[in-house]
């Protein structure tokens, strides 16, 4: 058998334990009986819920660019199944455990015999979620799964849940919320999960166009779609051309990307030309190589720097629906001042991993990864279809409706509101350059970050740049020192 390279994606921030568990904040209420989960926010950059295993509580990352169910914790009544897994990380050490089953209550659902990985405390508290994670993509991605030859008993916790509970139609819903404590805007929900429902009021998702899933090699199995050709309309309000780099595309045309959307993943993934593209004109923007210099915790290499009093409105499109993403998720304050005084805020849509992770074969067919900054902008539906296990007769194809949840005027107004002082001065704002800067190295912004070695292991790392890779994260760091999680094995 060839042994192939598994990988998904999963994202974090650097976060020191003691940070993530004082942040563990938004106690929100919940009624007995009500069918939806809700999300803690962390900053909004960590999205957290609460899973129960053996009657115990673990708060796990939401993350929907992974499949598989990990926790920390003492499980009462778990079944060791004796099967190592490991689940290995870019940076720190892997995850790696005993498979385990137990019962599982998640979102009003009980399943008997969960399978999931047992982790020690010691090791997820290196992590940035400190009591696991659980994988909400589709169950072909999964390595437990894989590990314990594809069985349906096997399948991670949603395939469980739409194979015994047959009248609950097989979609999630995933609403992140904004969190007043990083910077006050008008509207505030609670993220929340739902399972094979709707949240009240927000049911028109079931009327957003459907977004056709990708179908990739079963083992890189992704919630991916087509962004529309061109589809992305720049801070000029012109379209970005768009080319996808995945060679002889067996979907959508040349002009189209391939894009994951991916709740564990906080810093949106975006190819280099589009990045300059966006942030590459604006009037006193400059391209960082290495964020140290400007203060010693930003960690982070190859970003552009943008006035913080810059307002930046850019949308995506997908099958004809415009999606504006908030100026505050595109110009990120980053609570750091340089040697000046001045505040840094940072372009928080950036480039390394998708664009190598294009090239790369194994790691499946990807333009961008579309995360929380992107996310909390929409109310997202993600129908498993054909994708459930064990699944007899065919249910139709997967695919992913999103509900814009971000009115221009309105987030125009939390930008004004946060930055500005309540006076809008955007529309004297300096016009855009004619064309975008160059980097100081003169190269393409960004370029390719492919962080690939030999022998079929692979990286999409951009922390193969030493200097993007804190040694000792600080809650500063935690900001912007993102990573990608490599979850690889052999089958
Ligand atoms: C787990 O959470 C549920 C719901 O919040 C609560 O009712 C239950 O008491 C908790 N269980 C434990 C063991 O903490
Ligand atoms: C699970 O089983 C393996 C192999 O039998 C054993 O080495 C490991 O210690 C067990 N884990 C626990 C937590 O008992
Ligand atoms: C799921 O199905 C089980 C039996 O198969 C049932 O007991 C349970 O009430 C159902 N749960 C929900 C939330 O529908
Ligand atoms: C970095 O930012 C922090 C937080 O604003 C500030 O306290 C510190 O003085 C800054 N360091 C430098 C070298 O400017
Ligand atoms: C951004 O979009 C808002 C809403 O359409 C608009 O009012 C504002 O002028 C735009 N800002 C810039 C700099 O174009
Ligand atoms: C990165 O760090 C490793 C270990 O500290 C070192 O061996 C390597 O030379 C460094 N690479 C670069 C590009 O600085």
């Amino acid at each position: 058998m060839v042994p192939a390279v598994r990988l998904l994606y999963l994202s974090g921030f650097l976060f020191s334990f003691a940070t993530a568990v004082q942040l563990h904040l938004t106690a929100a209420t919940r009624k007995s009986h009500s069918p939806e989960a809700i999300l803690d926010n962390v900053d909004d950059l960590l999205y957290f819920v609460d899973v129960s295993l053996g009657g115990n509580n673990f708060s796990v990352l939401v993350d929907t660019g992974s499949s598989d169910l990990w926790v920390a914790g003492n499980v009462p009544g778990t079944k060791n199944l004796s099967v190592l897994e490991s689940l290995g990380y870019a940076i720190g050490n892997p995850i790696t455990g005993y498979i385990n089953t137990a019962r599982l209550d998640f979102d009003g659902f009980s399943v008997e015999d969960q399978v999931y990985l047992l982790v020690s405390v010691e090791d997820a508290q290196k992590t940035s979620f400190p009591q696991g994670v659980i994988g909400l993509g589709p169950s072909a991605s999964s390595f437990i799964r894989g590990s314990l030859g594809n069985s349906n008993s096997a399948d991670p916790p949603l395939d469980r849940i739409f194979q015994q509970n047959t009248t609950t139609p097989s979609y999630m819903t995933l609403l992140l919320s904004r969190n007043p404590s990083t910077e006050a805007i008008s509207y505030q929900s609670s993220g929340q999960l739902t399972i094979g429902e709707t949240i009240p009021k927000l049911e028109a998702v079931l009327d957003a166009p459907k977004l056709p899933v990708l179908v990739d090699q079963p083992i890189h199995q992704h919630w991916a779609t087509l962004l529309d050709s061109n589809g992305i309309i720049g801070p000029d309000g012109q379209i970005i051309s768009t080319t996808t780099t995945i060679p002889n595309p067996s979907e959508g045309s040349s002009e189209q990307l391939h894009v994951m959307f991916d709740s564990g993943f906080t810093v949106p993934q975006v190819p280099g030309y589009i990045i300059d593209a966006i942030y590459g004109r604006i009037p006193g923007a400059s391209f960082i190589e290495d964020g140290t210099k400007l203060n010693t915790s930003l960690s982070y290499s190859n970003f552009w720097r943008l006035p913080c009093d810059y307002e930046v409105n850019v949308s995506f499109i997908f099958s004809g629906q415009e999606y504006p993403v908030a100026p505050l998720d595109l110009n990120r304050d980053m609570n750091l001042q340089d040697g000046d005084g001045e505040n840094i805020c940072m372009a928080f849509y950036q480039t390394g991993i998708a664009s190598s992770a294009s090239t790369l074969s194994s790691v499946g067919a990807l333009d961008m990864i579309l995360g929380m900054a992107f996310l909390r902008n929409t109310y997202a539906l993600f129908n498993f279809g054909d994708f459930v296990d064990g699944t007899t007769s065919s249910v139709g194809n997967p695919y992913i409706q999103l509900l814009s949840l971000s009115n221009k005027h309105q987030i125009h107004l939390d930008f004004v509101n946060a930055r500005l002082g309540g006076k809008d001065s955007t529309g004297t704002q300096a016009p855009l350059l004619p064309s975008p800067q160059s980097h100081p190295d003169g190269e393409p912004a960004s370029g390719s970050n492919d962080g690939t070695s030999g022998g079929g292991s692979v990286t999409g790392d951009p922390s193969n740049d030493n200097s993007s890779s804190p040694s000792r994260p600080s809650v500063f760091a935690a900001w912007m020192s993102i990573l990608g999680v490599l979850i690889f094995g052999v089958c």
